[in-house]
């Protein structure tokens, strides 16, 4: 899909290079959002119904887990503006038949109303240029009463796998980079007023906020860890932008290197995450 519709950047972002570097990771990504994935699993439990939605399913690994959760006549639809995630997806979910893949713009994308006996999401909401619309548009594919349940990150000062990267980053090219509140991207729901707003402008009832404390964890190498902080996330975003020569993301690498090995305590290194496991009804 060569048309990104109403969310042109995004759809840009999520099809070129930063896309394809999460397909690339996909495994470890998966691994270090393990405890995340945990938690959103363990407050759905009790889902049930016949049609799920699966909202920015990127690789559709939750999606899977849906379909490996939920009964087998339960059909999980994962929608997404990514391709090359979608190509992935695709592959993961070969074995199961009751998971289908559609490539839109989630905001625009004219579902059937009335349709979903649920939706969740995992960190996939956050990217719309306009949230209220995006949503509305989610409560009217679901059946009046049924429930979203989504998990989006809380801010960047609490979480580590943010913040560390990004701060490493500034102290050896100052400037002028800023974080924009509420802009799409993966912090823009880290206000819980301005989200709470959007919920009810959507026409969504109930709608609750549940702080939860974790980690993201990994048993990749010091060296693996700071390979992987130069190709995703704000470090990645912040290197492409001051377009580095290779020299300099060398250095930068060594302090990516630095903060890995002092973070690394039995094999594992750990970055404190907050997040906000949402639900509300439609
Ligand atoms: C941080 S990734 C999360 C992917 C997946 N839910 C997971 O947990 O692995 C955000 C996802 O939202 C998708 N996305 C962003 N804007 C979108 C839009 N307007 N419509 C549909 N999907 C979108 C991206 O393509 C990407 O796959």
């Amino acid at each position: 899909m060569a048309n990104y519709g109403e969310n042109e950047a995004q759809g840009k972002f999520w099809n070129d290079a930063p896309g394809q570097s999460w397909v690339k990771h996909d495994d470890v990504m998966n691994l270090r959002l393990g405890n995340i994935s945990d938690i959103l699993f363990d407050r759905l439990r009790g889902t049930s119904g016949y049609n799920v939605l699966d909202i920015g399913c990127g690789t559709g690994s939750t999606s899977i887990r849906l379909a490996e959760t939920l009964t087998q006549d339960t059909r999980i639809t994962g929608i997404d503006i990514s391709e090359p995630m979608l190509i992935k997806a695709r592959e993961k979910a070969i074995e199961h038949a009751n998971v289908a893949f559609v490539a839109a713009d989630a905001q625009a994308f004219h579902f059937e109303p009335d349709t979903f006996d649920a939706a969740i999401s995992r960190f996939g909401v956050m990217f719309f240029q306009d949230p209220p619309k995006a949503f509305t548009n989610f409560r009217l594919a679901m059946k009046t009463g049924s429930k979203l349940t989504f998990v989006c990150w809380a801010s960047y000062e609490e979480n580590e796998f943010f913040s560390v990267p990004l701060k490493t980053v500034l102290d050896f090219v100052p400037s002028e980079y800023e974080l924009h509140a509420n802009a799409p991207g993966p912090l823009a729901f880290s206000d819980k007023s301005y989200l709470l707003g959007i919920l009810q402008s959507s026409g969504f009832s109930n709608s609750h906020i549940e702080v939860v404390k974790t980690t993201v964890d990994t048993s990749d190498t010091p060296e693996e860890d700071a390979a992987l902080l130069m190709q995703i996330g704000f470090g990645a975003r912040a290197v492409r932008e001051a377009e580095l020569d290779q020299k300099r993301t060398d250095e930068l690498f060594e302090l990516f290197l630095a903060n890995s090995k002092e973070r690394q305590s039995d094999g594992i290194i750990k970055y404190a995450a907050t997040v906000y496991i949402v639900t509300a009804t439609a």
